[in-house]
């Protein structure tokens, strides 16, 4: 069996107690990686005044993690800079927020040759190389240049934006010829993956054949729709721990027989939370009769904090939460509890437990797996209501949330009364086929298809051209 390696911006080994210390993807990477015996490489998270050209190479928990260090320009110009002021709010729709600079182009550009120059020599001809996100477009393209012949896939954990956004981008085509030098491009839904096609059809003009692949700037890719999933029975486990249970009984005292909404997501102005908070002041203001019956408990956990458009939300968002908690609270009751703390994973499934209502209403996001966590940690018979976002990449699948539309503040407060009023057995039924849907386009389905499709791209080029027909000769007499 050929071997996998996994490139990605941050990697994420097992740590010494075991896959338990990693996320959903995490744990689904290093599983693959081990089923594949493959290497798992990426930056190392730390900076070094000085670009050392350096890699290390360690073996954790049965899988083989080869990272580098970047020096400090470069993490300012490719990860705070192009990733995250430029590609990460455009991509998001965004453009308000996003930095056009060409010194971040250009650290981008190099961190990814610098990739390209370290990875080069861990490669065999036969290994199957699958690069995540959007921090790697260019990676294919490097490889290549240095003669990597491999099967080379790239899947993209974050939405694709319509091409009149992409157009905004000084140098876009480069960037999506980069894209044509992986032979299969992965994308969370349909509509992700049309929003490419569509660039690439109007913009770049290029064709698409009928077997679905992309024809452009002289090369073909094969576009393909993988939604991302969860490791369902692992998170069931998760809620059933010792930590788990224990935060479960803890919030659960802690409500008092009130009903909780709750929120969880990374600090970031993709998730929407600031909207959130706006929507359950406007239901506190037009139903006080509410009030004392309800909390909303908000978990944010800090990311990206050296990048201003970050920083500028967190105190927007503190200046809601305070001034909602000012104007509603009452001596023995707060309408948000806001919490900014990283809590483990065991932890999270027993507060999603807990919840009543999940609120995961991003104003755009590639997939959320808070939503397919919410629905794995809830009890069969008397689960919470998930309230989502039509706007999340989930939201193609999880049809029997109640969807919204989170710029509208009606419409999410609307929701959030008709989620505290569904009857019990209607809770059952939309639990139930979610729960069918979380179960069955799991982690595991997501990394074998992609995998299935990577090596299908490598059967294909390495098939040898058909022989040209020879007549036989005739026999003379
Ligand atoms: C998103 C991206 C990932 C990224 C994660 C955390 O999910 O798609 O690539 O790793 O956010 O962001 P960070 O900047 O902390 O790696």
């Amino acid at each position: 069996m050929s071997r996998l390696i996994v490139v990605s911006n941050r990697v994420s080994p097992p740590g010494p107690e075991g896959a338990s210390s990693q996320g959903g993807l995490a744990m689904a990477i290093s599983a693959a990686l081990r089923e594949y015996s493959g290497i798992w490489f990426g930056w190392s998270g730390q900076s070094t005044p000085q670009y050392t050209g350096q890699i290390s190479v360690q073996r954790a928990g049965g899988v083989t993690v080869a990272t580098m260090d970047l020096e400090e320009q470069d993490i300012q110009e490719y990860y705070n800079g192009y990733a995250n002021r430029t590609l990460w709010p455009l991509f998001h729709y965004r453009i308000d927020l996003t930095q056009y600079e060409r010194s971040y182009g250009s650290g981008y550009a190099r961190v990814n040759a610098r990739f390209a120059e370290m990875l080069m020599p861990l490669i065999a001809p036969d290994d199957l190389i699958w690069v995540q996100d959007y921090h790697l477009i260019p990676l294919g393209r490097e490889l290549r240049e240095r003669g990597a012949k491999n099967a080379i896939g790239f899947f993209l954990h974050i939405p694709w934006p319509a091409r009149e956004l992409m157009a905004t981008l000084p140098r876009h085509r480069q960037l999506v010829e980069a894209m044509f030098h992986y032979d299969v491009i992965g994308f969370h839904t349909e509509e992700w993956k049309n929003a490419f096609i569509s660039y690439v059809l109007y913009e770049a003009g290029g064709m698409q054949v009928s077997d679905g692949s992309l024809r452009a700037f002289g090369r073909t890719t094969l576009p393909q729709a993988f939604p991302i999933g969860i490791d369902a029975q692992g998170f069931v486990a998760l809620k059933q721990s010792d930590a788990g249970v224990e935060s479960y009984s803890r919030v659960q005292e802690s409500k008092l027989g009130r009903k909780m909404l709750l929120g969880v997501d990374r600090l970031d102005y993709s998730k929407g939370i600031e909207e959130r908070f706006l929507a359950f002041e406007r239901l506190l203001s037009e139903h006080p009769e509410m009030k004392q019956e309800i909390f909303l408990l908000q978990i944010s956990t800090p990311t990206r904090s050296e990048v201003d458009a970050y920083q500028d939300m967190v105190t927007r968002l503190d200046a809601h939460s305070g001034r909602i908690n000012g104007a509603f609270a009452e001596m023995d009751w707060i309408p948000i509890r806001n919490v900014h703390r990283v809590h483990s994973r065991e932890e999270l499934a027993g507060i999603y437990r807990a919840a009543d209502v999940a609120l995961v209403t991003p104003l755009r996001d590639g997939m959320n797996l808070v939503a397919k966590e919410f629905v794995a940690a809830q009890d069969e018979e008397d689960p919470g209501v998930l309230v989502l976002s039509r706007f999340a990449g989930a939201a193609q699948q999880m049809k029997e949330a109640l969807i919204v539309n989170p710029f509208s503040v009606e419409d999410v407060a609307d929701a959030i009364r008709k989620a505290l009023a569904m009857p019990v057995e209607e809770r059952r039924n939309r639990w139930r086929a979610l729960m069918d849907g979380v179960e069955r386009e799991d982690i595991l389905a997501w990394r074998d298809s992609f995998v299935a499709s990577l090596e299908a791209a490598r059967e294909r080029t390495a098939k040898p051209p058909k022989p040209a027909r020879i007549a036989a000769p005739r026999r003379e007499g």
